[in-house]
């Protein structure tokens, strides 16, 4: 089978990081690049982790590309407590490489590679969509010549930054609306109605110690802040996971439910950051400009996840 061509656009992160090693163990995926955005960490943080996690995966032919620092109306937001200062939980210096970032940035870079490449590219956003947005102001011709786009970001009924926005579209609304109003021709909007319920629980995180792999230590090192911060919080006692979803979708579509809907984010106010999606076709006339992720099969999801990285049946364990 022909693995399909993909750019991840992202903040590692740890659940960012978790995505890249997916796609990298799957067999099904040709990563031609990475590019990053300030998040989960400063730009810096990002971009040297994104290094590190394709080091890690003996990809360092892989260039990353570094991207923005701020949100389109320059503002810096601040990063996610729920990874650490250095996005990776306290284990960022643990994956030092030699791999360096590409001189081009990363919005330079998405506007050649995909107007170069037209209808080739799926590309994923598991970040603010600031560079994205960039891209589309930059180029007349990019957002028609995506193949397709992966997004997480948003939600239908819930936060994690307010009672309506979750991170990625509060840090950067007015991109993330700028994105859904392109008209790309395929968009799904992977939010955390969804990736909320794949958080790691306490016996994967087992699981993983017991495997005793660099990898699986790595990972088991780097979703334990997501755990306490979970547990300090909400007194859930899960890591969250919520990128890892957009990749495993893309190898596995079944694992998703979703539905055509029309979506558009808050950029200002009190709900500044929330998408408001329109299933029954209020707006827009009925048409619709992206899929909506609404349900998923979290069975299956930890299945291809503990199989395509460890060759683990954790079965046992749901
Ligand atoms: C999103 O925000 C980031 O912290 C995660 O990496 C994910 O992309 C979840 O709201
Ligand atoms: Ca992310």
């Amino acid at each position: 089978m022909e693995k399909e061509p993909v750019i991840i656009d992202c903040d590692p992160g740890s659940d960012d990081a978790l995505a890249i090693i997916l796609a990298l163990h799957s067999g099904m995926v040709d990563l031609r690049a990475v590019c990053s955005v300030t998040g989960n960490g400063a730009l810096d943080t990002t971009t040297r982790n994104g290094c590190n996690v394709l080091a890690l995966c003996g990809r360092k032919d892989i260039p990353l590309y570094r991207g923005s620092g701020a949100a389109l109306d320059q503002q810096v937001p601040d990063t996610v407590s729920a990874f650490g200062d250095d996005g990776l939980g306290g284990y960022a210096d643990t994956i030092q490489s030699d791999k360096k970032e590409e001189e081009m940035d990363a919005v330079e870079f998405l506007v050649d590679y995909i107007d170069s490449h037209p209808g080739e590219i799926t590309l994923f956003a598991i970040g603010p969509c600031t560079n994205v947005a960039k891209a589309i102001r930059r180029s007349k011709t990019f957002a028609g010549n995506l193949k397709r786009l992966i997004i997480m970001g948003g939600a239908k009924y819930t936060g994690n930054m307010s009672p309506v926005a979750e991170y990625n579209f509060w840090a950067d609304p007015q991109a993330a609306h700028e994105v859904l109003r392109a008209g790309i021709r395929d968009v799904t909007m992977i939010g955390l109605d969804v990736t909320n319920r794949i958080a790691l629980n306490c016996g994967m995180r087992e699981v993983l110690r017991m495997i005793d792999t660099p990898l699986s230590n790595f990972v088991y090192n780097i979703t334990r802040e997501g755990l306490d911060d979970n547990w300090r919080t909400r007194k859930k006692a899960v890591s969250p996971m919520h990128d890892v979803l957009t990749v495993a979708y893309l190898l596995d579509p079944s694992i998703l439910q979703v539905k055509p809907a029309y979506i558009d984010v808050v950029t200002e106010g009190i709900a500044k950051g929330q998408s408001v999606v329109d299933i029954d076709g209020h707006w827009n006339g009925g048409k619709c400009n992206a899929m909506y992720a609404a349900e998923v099969d979290v069975e299956k999801f930890y299945k291809l996840f503990f199989e395509t990285i460890f060759h683990e049946d954790v079965t046992t364990l749901f």
